[in-house]
C-alpha cells in the first residue's frame, strides 16, 4: 500500500475537475503540524490560469474531499487544509491507518505491473582482486535488486565481469612460466603486480604477453585453457567475498565480457547497416549530434580490436532482446557516466532496444578516507575487502564485548559478524549514492545516529521486550489502532514502507530506505517512551504490542532488503 500514490491519484483527479492538467507534487509533510502529506503545484497552475491561488486551492480541497473514494471500505483522507499561499495539507484517516496495520499481514503487495529489470552490478575486473572500488557497486546494486524483487518485479542479475583484453596476455604469460600452478594465484593482487613489473621491465616478457593475447583471441586451445584456469580462480575469490558480504549474487549471474565476443562483428555490421559508421584514422566510429560532433564513440580500433563500448552494445542487444528487459540498470562509479551516455545513445540510434526499454546508469561517487582522499591503506595501497571486513568484525567484537560482557563468546562473535558487516554496508547505503562518501570507522559503528548498529539494536530491543513480557509475537492478532499522538506518528511511518520501496525501485537510491528505517526507529523510541507497553491495561497492552511487532517486522524486512542481518539480542 502506497499512501502517496493513493493521494496523488485523488488529488490529480481533483485538479482535473478544477481545470488543472499538471500532476500534483505530493510529499510527506515536513512538520507534523502540516499534516501527514503536503501537495503543491497549485500556485504555479493558478498563475498560468490567472486565478487567485488560495481560492483555487480551496476549490481543489473541496473536490478532493468529494473525490476521496474509500479504500478497502474506509476513507483515506481525514482532512485537507489550505495553507500558506496555496499548499494543501492532508491528514490520513485513523481508520485507514489501522486497516493497513494488521499485525501479521504482508508488508508489501506485489505490483500489478511487474517489469523485467536487468541489474548490472558488482562487475569487477577479474585481472585483479576485487577491491573497495567494487564494494559500492556490489552493495548498492544488491540492495536495489532485492528491493525490486520484493515488489514483485522479475530481476535478472548480470555480473558483467571484465575477463577479456590485453592485460590478460601479461597474466597468462606469467602463469605459463609457473607451469600453471594455481597456488601462485592465492593472492591475485600480488600476482598482478609481479606480472606488471615484469611486463614493464623485461622486453622479452612483454613480447610473450602480446603473443599470448593474439593466441587467446584467435582461439588457441592452450591459451584458452590457461585463461579459463585463471578466470575460475578469480571468480572463486569473488564468490567467497559475495558470500562473506551476504550479497545475493550467484555464480550463474556471471555474464562476462567474453560471452559477447562472438556477437561483436555483428554489432559493427548492424551499425553499418544503419549508416551510423564513419571511418576515422582507420578506426570505426559513431558520431551522433546529441553527443557532440567532436566526441566519437569508437567501436573498432584500426588494428581490428573491439572496445569496452562495443561489448556494452552487444550486451544491450542481449538484454533488450533475449532477456526482454523493460529496464536495464547499471551500477558503476560516476567516472563511467560519459561511457554510458555514449553507449545508450548509440544503442537507441541503432535500434538495439525497443523504445519502451529504458537504460539507466545509476552512478555513485568515490569512497574516501577520513582525510577526504581516496580510501587507501596506511601504506597507500588499495584496501582489500577481506581485510576491511576482518577489521569491521574485530572492532564490532570489541564494542559488543564492552556493552554485553555477560554474553557468551560464541554469541558475541555472531553478533559482531552481523554488526561489523552490517555497519560497513549500511555506511555505504545510507549516503546519497551520487556523492563521494567518507569511510569512517567510528561513525559507522556508533550505536546512535543513522547507522546499522542503531537499527539492529532497535530491533533487538523489541525482541527483548517480547521476551520480558513472555509474549509470543505470533500469538498477536488484529490491527494496531492509533490512539495516542506517539502511536499515530508511528502508524503513519509504518504505512509508508511500500511507498519508500517504490521510490527506491524507481530511482535506485537505497539511502531513502535507510533514512526511512532510521526515522521509523526514532518514532518507535518516541512511542516507547510515551506509551508504556508491558505495564499497560490488557487492551492497550495488546494494541501497543501490535505496534511493536509491526515495527520489528518492518525493521527486519527493511534491513534484509539492504542485505543486513538482524540478531535477537545485542
Ligand atoms: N568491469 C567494469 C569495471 O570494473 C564495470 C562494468 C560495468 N558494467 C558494464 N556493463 N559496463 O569498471
Amino acid at each position: 500500500m502506497n499512501p502517496r500514490r493513493l493521494l496523488s491519484t485523488r488529488i490529480r483527479k481533483s485538479l482535473k475537475t478544477c481545470g488543472i492538467e499538471a500532476p500534483p507534487l505530493v510529499r510527506t509533510a515536513s512538520k507534523p503540524e502540516f499534516g501527514d502529506y503536503q501537495a503543491d503545484g497549485i500556485m504555479a497552475a493558478a498563475k498560468s490560469l490567472g486565478k487567485n491561488p488560495r481560492a483555487l486551492a480551496e476549490q481543489v480541497r473541496k473536490a478532493c474531499l468529494l473525490q476521496d473514494r474509500q479504500c478497502d471500505g474506509v476513507d483515506v483522507i481525514e482532512s485537507v487544509d489550505v495553507a500558506g499561499p496555496g499548499f494543501l495539507n492532508v491528514r490520513l484517516n485513523d481508520e485507514f491507518l489501522a486497516r493497513h496495520l494488521e499485525v501479521d499481514a504482508p508488508l508489501v503487495e506485489p505490483t500489478v505491473r511487474p517489469q523485467t529489470v536487468v541489474v548490472d552490478y558488482s562487475s569487477p575486473n577479474l585481472a585483479k582482486e576485487m577491491h573497495v572500488g567494487h564494494l559500492r557497486s556490489t552493495i548498492i546494486g544488491d540492495a536495489a535488486a532485492r528491493i525490486l524483487e520484493s515488489l514483485g518485479h522479475r530481476v535478472i542479475r548480470q555480473n558483467h565481469v571484465g575477463d577479456w583484453g590485453t592485460q590478460f596476455g601479461m597474466l597468462l604469460a606469467h602463469l605459463s612460466e609457473t607451469g600453471g600452478d594455481s597456488r601462485v594465484l592465492a593472492d591475485l593482487e600480488e600476482f598482478y603486480r609481479d606480472a606488471k613489473s615484469r611486463f614493464d621491465s623485461d622486453p622479452g616478457f612483454a613480447d610473450a604477453s602480446r603473443a599470448m593475447v593474439v593466441s587467446l583471441q584467435s582461439g588457441d586451445e592452450t591459451a584458452r585453457a590457461r585463461w579459463r584456469q585463471f578466470i575460475e580462480v578469480s571468480l572463486d575469490h569473488c564468490q567467497a567475498l559475495y558470500e562473506r558480504l551476504g550479497t545475493s549474487l550467484a555464480r550463474a549471474d556471471v555474464m562476462a565480457e567474453s560471452a559477447y565476443n562472438d556477437g561483436l562483428p555483428d554489432v559493427i555490421s548492424a551499425l553499418d547497416g544503419k549508416g551510423l559508421l564513419t571511418e576515422s584514422e582507420g578506426a570505426q566510429c559513431v558520431f551522433l549530434p546529441e553527443l557532440g560532433s567532436e566526441l566519437p564513440v569508437i567501436v573498432r580500433k584500426s588494428d581490428g580490436a573491439f572496445l569496452y563500448a562495443t561489448t556494452d552494445l552487444a550486451a544491450i542487444r542481449h538484454r533488450a532482446g533475449r532477456l526482454a528487459a523493460d529496464r536495464v540498470l547499471y551500477f558503476t562509479d560516476s567516472r563511467q557516466s560519459l561511457h554510458f551516455r555514449q553507449v545508450f545513445a548509440v544503442a537507441a540510434a541503432a535500434g538495439f532496444k525497443p523504445p519502451g526499454t529504458t537504460l539507466e546508469h545509476m552512478p555513485f561517487g568515490n569512497m574516501l578516507g577520513t582525510d577526504r582522499r581516496p580510501f587507501r591503506t596506511r601504506e597507500g595501497g588499495v584496501v582489500k575487502l577481506t581485510d576491511l571486513l576482518n577489521e569491521a568484525e574485530a572492532r564490532a567484537f570489541e564494542e559488543v564485548s564492552s556493552r554485553s560482557p555477560g554474553m557468551g563468546e560464541a554469541e558475541r562473535r555472531a553478533v559482531a559478524r552481523a554488526v561489523g558487516t552490517g555497519a560497513v554496508k549500511y555506511a555505504d547505503l545510507s549516503k546519497n549514492r551520487t556523492s563521494d562518501y567518507v569511510f569512517d570507522w567510528n561513525r559507522m559503528l556508533a550505536f546512535d545516529g543513522n547507522t546499522a548498529p542503531y537499527l539492529q539494536y532497535a530491533y533487538a530491543r523489541i525482541r527483548s521486550l517480547f521476551r520480558r513480557g513472555a509474549v509470543e509475537p505470533e500469538s498477536l492478532e488484529g490491527v494496531a489502532h492509533p490512539e495516542a499522538p506517539a502511536e499515530r506518528a508511528l502508524a503513519v511511518a509504518l504505512v509508508r514502507f511500500e511507498e519508500v520501496l517504490d521510490q527506491v525501485a524507481a530511482e535506485g537510491m537505497p539511502h531513502l530506505l535507510c533514512g526511512y528505517l532510521h526515522d521509523l526507529a526514532t518514532k518507535f523510541t518516541g512511542f516507547y517512551e510515551q506509551c508504556p507497553i508491558l505495564g499497560a491495561d490488557t487492551g492497550e497492552r495488546e494494541n501497543r504490542l501490535r505496534f511493536a511487532q509491526r515495527t520489528a517486522r518492518t525493521l527486519k524486512t527493511g534491513l534484509e532488503l539492504l542485505g543486513i542481518e538482524t540478531v535477537d539480542r545485542m
